[in-house]
């Protein structure tokens, strides 16, 4: 943290255990729970000091030593740097007073929980306090929440199944945004008039074309303009006048339908669900009842963290999907462009340009800037050129008589109409990010093992590998500013394992090995970060074994070099990604430490596969601050 902790004389010695324990020991006793990792060797039982605490920096390329792979039950940093969890699950999000403690049997109420950090902590951004400040020790940190385990979230787990702990559930999904500040060395969570939460339960307002549309109106709204909540939230972004954008993605999940019509077969409704168990206690999710509540989800959704008082609302110009993120960046000509993948296998990647220009001194204008503009979606050809094709009502065979009469129905079918245009299918588009100086574009296609199989799409340019385990970060380039309508594309690496014995799976990796990337973010320096999230059915087994735990790796852009700055506990997915604007704070998510394979935990036996970052109680996912000792740049 400061320069106090890296004295030589005190703990650099590595024999000097006592010294190293007695940092340890007066930074527990400030936090009820933390963790100082302190290189690989630490984390695997042996001694080592803080070696590493000198500078080394040297610009764009990542200065850091790189940690090995992991199979420890600790979140494993460089040495020189410290990780400590800041927010975890169950963290009252803002006054203390009064608030709701955390009860690690998971007893807590749904009324509680609603005060509380949500559970699967995943993207999140950190807004410097005050509005257009660049403060580096206060800020607003949104963080989404995007699914829970029943078996940590209640005692019994789903053993017995209520109506509260359907409201439990929705509680601890959403949105958190508390008020982050660094004080006397230290990150902790602060009394604040700006901290809530945004649950599944949560007012919002419904904007864009979609808006009013007959597919949105339902009992409870019969005008289609407003809706309640936001659950999903997978991948984020933020926008240039201060506001978060959080993405639904697996929202098709929590619904029920008896019979799917094409609308919800195309977006993965069925008769099952996946076990969230919603439907139950709450007839919006049964679609035999509220048919057009699914339509109401899949939505980019704006959330202003500066006023406490703001009502989210849904963005449907940017199409629906499953979301993964929404990475914004203002156009040469003063229009804002938002970047988006559709993360499921053989969807597409997709471009909204707005319709109006940017105002800096105009922030009310500003967020009208969603609500009008264009859609496209990609298709990248064999050549290394590819076409941003328009998804607008009546052009490129987007006619009344294929269902699009106008562009509400665009919209709420986009996956439709991406099939109507010949967008290409990809291998499960993740997290995309801007490149601040190059204005390049990545894309991390996660997976994808049903590509070849049975009739589905064939390996091609772009997804160049059938039965893909491992997947591919793809870069393009706009030809002729951020707004056009060519560019240019190539593969920056296909992950692998090298030690495979099949060639299709060992990947072009230069450095450090890892698989199914997925957190994506080009800092502002031009470093790409890169966090996996390999299944936890897949975690160090299989075509995996030996890859050990989600881990975060840097890649140098200009000479493809990856090196491995972080590995995760047992049983998480590594995931979310912001810096303070000082670049001396790293803020990342550890999502579902101890998630079984089966995704769900045995509420008998909590502590199965992590007890991290207890050690006690229940895993519990958490926002990780990360700083280096010498005070310096992280990562340089
Ligand atoms: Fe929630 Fe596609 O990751
Ligand atoms: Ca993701
Ligand atoms: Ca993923
Ligand atoms: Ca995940």
């Amino acid at each position: 943290m400061s320069n106090a902790y890296c004295n030589p004389d005190q703990i650099n010695n590595p024999t000097d255990n006592p010294s190293f324990d007695q940092v340890l020991g007066m930074r527990l006793s400030r936090r009820g729970f933390m963790q100082v990792s302190v290189g690989s060797a630490l984390a695997a039982g042996a001694t080592v000091g803080l070696t590493g605490c000198a500078s080394t920096g040297n610009g764009s390329s990542a200065g850091f030593t790189p940690v090995p792979l992991s199979t420890t039950d600790k979140v494993i940093v460089p040495n020189g740097y410290v990780a400590e969890v800041v927010y975890a699950w169950g963290d009252p999000v803002g006054s203390f007073k009064g608030m709701p403690t955390f009860k690690a049997d998971g007893s807590n109420t749904a009324a509680e929980q609603a005060l509380q950090a949500g559970m699967h902590h995943d993207g999140m951004w950190f807004f410097p306090f005050p509005l257009g400040s660049t403060n580096s020790d206060q800020g607003l940190l949104a963080v989404n929440h995007e699914y829970v385990d029943d078996g940590l979230l209640h005692p019994d787990g789903q053993a017995t199944w209520t109506a509260e702990k359907v409201k439990k559930s929705q509680a601890a999904h959403g949105v958190s945004i508390v008020d982050m500040r660094y004080h006397q060395n230290q990150w902790n969570v602060w009394p604040s008039e700006y901290a809530r939460r945004i649950t599944a339960e949560t007012p919002m307002k419904i904007a864009g074309p979609a808006s009013g549309h007959a597919l949105m109106k339902t009992n409870a709204n019969p005008t289609g303009d407003q809706v309640n909540g936001t659950f999903a939230n997978c991948a984020n972004g933020h926008t240039p006048w201060g506001t978060y954008l959080t993405c639904e993605e697996n929202w098709q999940d929590y619904f029920v339908t008896p019979k799917a019509n094409a609308l919800e077969k195309r977006y993965g409704i069925n008769d099952k669900g996946a076990g969230y168990r919603w439907h139950e206690f709450d007839q919006r999710f049964n679609a035999a009842v509220e048919p057009n509540e699914s339509n109401r989800f899949g939505w980019v959704v704006e959330i202003d963290p500066y006023d406490p008082n703001s009502t989210p609302v849904k963005r449907t110009a940017l199409g629906r999907m499953g979301h993964e993120g929404a990475a914004t960046i203002i156009a040469e000509d003063g229009r804002v462009v938002v970047y988006m993948g559709d993360d499921k296998r053989f969807e597409y990647i997709y471009k909204f340009v707005s319709r109006d220009k940017y105002d800096a001194n105009n922030r009310a204008h500003n967020m009208t800037l969603l609500d009008h503009g264009t859609l496209y979606v990609a298709k990248f050809k064999a050549d290394g050129s590819g076409e941003w094709i328009e998804l607008t009502q009546g052009k490129n065979g987007l006619t009344e008589d294929k269902g699009f009469a106008n562009q509400g129905d665009v919209v709420i079918k986009a996956r439709q109409a991406g099939d109507v245009v010949g967008a290409t299918p990809m291998d499960r588009p993740e997290w995309t990010t801007v490149h601040p100086h190059t204005r390049e574009v990545f894309c991390t296609l996660t997976n994808n093992s049903e590509r070849g199989k049975d009739g589905k799409p064939t390996a091609d340019a772009a997804n160049p590998r059938n039965n893909n385990l491992f997947g591919q970060i793809i870069r393009w380039k706009e030809v002729g500013g951020q707004t056009a309508t060519k560019f240019t594309w190539n593969l920056f690496v296909q992950a692998g394992n090298p030690a495979s014995s099949k060639p299709e799976h060992k990947g072009n990796i230069k450095g450090d090995v890892f698989g199914s990337p997925d957190g994506l973010w080009v800092d502002p320096r031009g470093l790409l970060w890169i966090q996996t999230d390999v299944s936890t059915s897949t975690l160090d087994a299989k075509e995996y074994a030996g890859m050990g735990n989600n881990q975060m790796l840097v890649a140098d852009i200009n000479t493809g070099m990856i090196k491995r700055f972080l590995t995760g506990p047992n049983g998480c997915e590594i995931t979310g990604i912001t810096m303070t604007p000082d670049m001396k704070t790293l803020f990342i998510n550890i999502q579902h430490p101890g998630e079984p394979a089966s995704e769900r935990s045995d509420p008998a036996n909590p502590l199965a596969v992590s007890a991290w970052p207890n050690g006690k109680g229940r895993p519990r996912s958490a926002t990780v601050a990360i700083r280096r000792l010498d005070n310096g740049i992280v990562g340089s």
